[in-house]
């Protein structure tokens, strides 16, 4: 089955409003024609409206970092999914290895939160990769199965195809280190093996993006390989430039 390629930006805590506002307003030309390839930029929550804005009528997509799984009240600091929605994201990142390891995100919150985002009608972009210690240990199969199996347990079938998962081996976000294609590919297939067993044919339409020191002199090579559906881009995302080359990775 042909999926449809997401190239999506994760600018982590980068850029201030004008600072995002411009950057969106040079990329909207530099891609106009883009078709084949769907966009997503994820700024910081404070500039989500100001983006969305920037970019209506565009062919790119705007989502958030991270969501909360409550619908409102008393969560000093937290930002419900109908407000991600108010403020314009059609996605949502989850479980990105950054929140796993500095906020305490577990693969259980994980899966409140994307269950949270789908009832909204929010596109989870649900993050898995194993760490550097536990691809030397030998468990980076075990770690994604068990990210997968509790992340993204009892969903419907029809929510499981929608949604997007991306492998990020720890070790390989912004180290400049990337996973060879060959390395990426052996996991990615992995991954959808397990998402079939949990929810049969939506595995073939499921995107599984890679991420990990993605770049505009690597991302040809990496794209070629069959389970491969994009990428979640860091460094090279916050420059329309390298943006431009990354979503042209065809051209
Ligand atoms: P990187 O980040 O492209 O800077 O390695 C990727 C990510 O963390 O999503």
């Amino acid at each position: 089955m042909a999926r449809k390629p997401l190239m999506a930006g994760n600018w982590k805590m980068n850029k201030t409003i004008p600072e995002a506002v411009a950057m969106v307003k040079e990329l909207k030309g530099k891609i106009a024609d883009v078709k084949d390839v769907d966009v997503l930029i994820c700024p910081t929550f404070t500039a989500i409206a100001a983006l969305a804005n920037e970019a209506k009528g565009s062919n790119i997509n705007i989502g958030a970092q991270d969501i909360f799984w409550e619908a409102k009240g008393a969560f000093t600091g937290e930002i419900a999914p109908n407000m991600l929605v108010d403020a314009g994201c059609t996605y949502v990142i989850i479980g990105h290895s950054e929140r796993r390891q500095y906020f305490g995100e577990t693969n259980e919150t994980v899966n409140k939160k994307v269950k949270a985002a789908l009832a909204n009608g929010l596109i989870p972009v649900v993050c898995v990769g194993e760490t550097l210690k536990e691809r030397e240990d030998d468990v980076t199969f075990k770690v994604i199965e068990s990210q997968i199996r509790e992340g993204l347990k009892d969903l419907s079938k029809e929510d499981a195809a929608k949604i997007v998962i991306a492998y990020e081996p720890v070790w390989a976000i912004g180290t400049g280190k990337t996973a060879t294609p060959d390395q990426a590919q052996e996991v990615h297939a992995f991954a959808r093996k397990v998402y079939g067993e949990m929810y049969g044919d939506a595995c073939q339409q499921v995107r599984i993006l890679y991420g990990g020191s993605v770049k505009p002199d690597n991302v040809k090579e990496l794209m070629k390989k069959e389970d491969i559906d994009g990428g979640l881009v860091g460094g090279a995302s916050l420059k329309a430039d390298s943006f431009e080359a990354l979503v042209k990775f065809n051209n």
